[in-house]
Formats: structure tokens, sequence, C-alpha cells
């Protein structure tokens, strides 16, 4: 491509995404992958200005650590000075403007980083990381003239950004790693994930098949654990819990959604679930579990008698009726046909927006994704993006 048809392309792409949605966040999100993409930067962020307080708060963020919340002052660091300065510049890790200052790690060892603003008024920056061959200047310029229209269309439309109230995770990963023995060959699977999980959110982690997902899910289901890492349960370690702790947190504070369905098979649909009501500290009412997910009906049925969406649900009764804080979905609708699948992310749906229950959904499905609030992207043991979704989909509206 040359440099006048890559030019007019990545501002067409821009302004093509601005005009569809009036949405600030998520215009933003897809116009920082199209700006890692042509300028071939691994990482990057988006940090808007606060209109309620003298913050710069990340918006969006493409990069394999979860900074949802991390701001600067206006004037502090290197983002709180471009955002109060003349024009973009290249920095390095080592701009001593950087030192204690928020941003600091989020500088790459080259950084660029450009304001957002027109004549009128500054409305945030883009910074975008340790691009593959350098910056050059056609770069530099693509990106500033991408950036004043992004500007001119946050004042054009008089958007304004409102970051969210400083939320409490229910789950913290800190770098957490995980090791399998494969023959003679410690083989890497997790290599320092840090993540945090916010109450009654729907999170869904993407990822190709043998990235590790179903690893990282079984960690913070206390059904594995890390090799090395921290994990936090609202707010206090459990890294090395005792058996007991283990046994208790498993069963009143994980509901687990596996792919295969592994229903007791010499129990009856209710059975299955009142063994686990049983065993719990505040169970909900088995029965009406199952009328919820609409097999009032079948109570009575074995598992072998059912079809495989019909004992997914009766998996997903069996795991809120413990009124868990958090439910652990790994691939539930990959053995399902689409109609049959649709069902059953409806309930993961209704579990979250009608109960608030947190729930953490595996997938390699990308059409689930947009039901998330928020979505984690895996690759080679790292988060690799991390992107809030602020219009998710319902799940009737999705379609694969
Ligand atoms: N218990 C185990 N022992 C050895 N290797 C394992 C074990 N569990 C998972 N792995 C390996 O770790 C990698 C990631 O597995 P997994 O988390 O199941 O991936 P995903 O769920 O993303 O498909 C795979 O290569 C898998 O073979
Ligand atoms: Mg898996």
């Amino acid at each position: 491509m040359t440099n006048d048809t890559r030019f007019i392309t990545t501002v067409w792409r821009i302004m093509d995404q601005l005009k569809q949605t009036t949405q600030l966040e998520e215009a933003l999100s897809a116009n920082l992958d199209i700006f890692c993409d042509v300028t071939e930067c691994e990482t990057g962020y988006i940090w808007m200005k606060s209109t309620d307080d003298d913050r710069i708060y990340i918006l969006a963020t493409k990069a394999p650590v979860d900074q949802s919340g991390v701001s600067v002052r206006v004037g502090q660091g290197v983002i709180g000075s471009v955002y109060n300065g003349k024009s973009s510049e290249v920095v390095y890790s080592t701009d001593p403007r950087a030192e204690g200052s928020d941003d600091a790690p989020l500088l790459g060892s080259t950084s660029l980083v450009v304001p957002m603003r027109t004549p009128f008024g500054s409305y945030g920056v883009l910074q975008l990381n340790d691009p593959a061959g350098g910056f050059s200047d056609d770069d530099i310029k693509l990106v500033e003239n991408c950036c004043s229209l992004i500007a001119l269309d946050i004042e054009d439309k008089e958007l304004e950004f409102k970051p969210g109230k400083d939320r409490v995770p229910l789950v913290s990963l800190r770098g957490i790693i995980k090791e399998f023995l494969s023959g003679e060959e410690i083989r890497r699977i997790l290599k320092g994930i840090d993540l945090d999980v916010y109450e009654g959110e729907l999170l869904v982690v993407l990822g190709e098949s043998g990235c590790g997902k179903s690893t990282m899910l079984n960690i913070i289901g206390g059904m594995d654990q890390a090799t090395d890492g921290q994990l936090l349960i609202e707010g206090k370690d459990f890294s090395h819990p005792s058996e007991d702790e283990l046994t208790r947190f498993r069963r009143d504070y994980i509901g687990f959604i596996f792919q295969s369905y592994n229903l007791m098979p010499n129990l009856s649909a209710l059975e299955n679930i009142e063994f686990i009501a049983e065993i719990s500290e505040h169970p909900l009412e088995s029965e009406e579990m199952l009328s919820m997910v609409g097999l009032a009906d079948k109570s009575e049925n074995m598992p072998s008698s059912m079809s495989g969406g019909q004992q997914q649900r009766v998996c997903i009764a069996r795991a809120i009726v413990k009124d868990p804080k958090i439910i652990l979905a790994d691939e539930p609708t990959a053995a399902l046909d689409f109609h049959t699948g649709q069902e059953v992310l409806k309930l993961i749906e209704s579990i979250v927006r009608e109960h608030g229950t947190t729930v953490i959904m595996v997938t390699h499905n990308i059409e689930i994704a947009k039901m998330a609030d928020r979505v984690i992207r895996l690759k080679d043991g790292l988060i690799s993006s991390i992107r809030v979704n602020p219009h998710p989909l319902h799940a009737e509206d999705l379609s694969w």
C-alpha cells in the first residue's frame, strides 16, 4: 500500500467507526484496534479526561494487563503532561516525567503519545507502545490526524466521559503462573495473568483451544492451584488455602457449568439439584430452580432420558441452587446446536442480569463475546486484550 492509500484507508476506517455509534467507549475501543493494527503496535491505550474530575482515565486497553480504573491527574506523568501540552511526542520508559507516576508502568520501551484535542478543548490521549518497526514520520502524522478527527467528533457530539465508580473486585489474579509437567519437560501454560473480576459482571474469556482458558478457570474455582502468583478473593489472599477453606470455598462460593454435563446418572433431574442443595450453606429452592430453567415437568426424568440441552439446563440449575457468588462456565454451549445453545445463554444472561451473580464464561465462539460486559483474550499464556463492552447484546440477538 502506498502511504497515500494507507492514509486515506485509515482515516476512512476511523471515521466509519465514529459514524456507526454515539457511544464513546465503543467507538474508541474499535479505533484503538485500528491504530495498533496500522502502526503494528503491540499494546495501546486510550485515555479520556473525566467530565467529573481533574483526572484522565484509561477507557480502552489493548494490553495483557487489566487496567480498568487506572487514572492520572491532569499534568501528572507523561500522559497528563501531553494532555496539557502542545503536541504529540515519542517518549521512552526512561522519561523522567514517568518517575513515580501512575502511567509509568504502562509506557513501552518506545511509546507514541498523541493528544486528542481541537482548538477549543482537550479530550484525551492516545498511547501506542512498541511498534514492530519504530514510528515513522508518516505513522505519527497519520495518528495525529486521526486523533484530531476523533476530538472533533467528541466535541461535535458533545460526548461526555464519566468513569465508573470504583468497584471492588470479587476475584483478583496477580501474576498467576501455571506449569505442567509434560514428559520430561515443564510447559508454562499461564505466564503471569493479572485480572480483576467485578461483582455482577459477565466476563467472557476468549482464546484458541489449548491456550489455557480452562486452566485459568480451574485456578479461579479452586479446582487447581497456580504454580506461582496470587489469588485474592474479595481482597483476601487465597493463594495457599487449607483443605477446609478450599472445600468451603468451592461449596459456597463457586458454581461450575462444564461443557460435558456430568450429572449423576442414577439420580433424577430434581435429585441432582437437591443433592447439591443439601450440602450447601444457603441453598435456594431446588424445584424453583428446575422451573427457572424450564424443566418443571422433567423433575422425575433420569439424565439418560433427557436431551443434551435439557441436561445442560439441569447443570445450570445445579450450579445456581447453592446461590454462589460466582458461576464459572467452561464452554457451556460447545456441545449444543445453535438453538439449544442460545437457550442456555439466555439462562446465563438472566442469572447475571436478574440475579446479579458474577459469571465468567469461557468460549472460543467470538459471537458469544458480544453478550459480555467485558471480554478478555488469552494468547500465549497471557491476556492479550481486555475490552469493555458498553452495550452487551441479549443472548437472543446472537447468531452463529
Ligand atoms: N493436568 C494437566 N497436565 C498436563 N498438561 C495439561 C493439564 N491440563 C492442561 N494441560 C495442558 O495445558 C494446555 C492448556 O489447556 P487448557 O487450559 O485445557 O486449554 P483451553 O481450555 O484453552 O483449551 C494444553 O496444552 C493442555 O494439554
Ligand atoms: Mg478448555
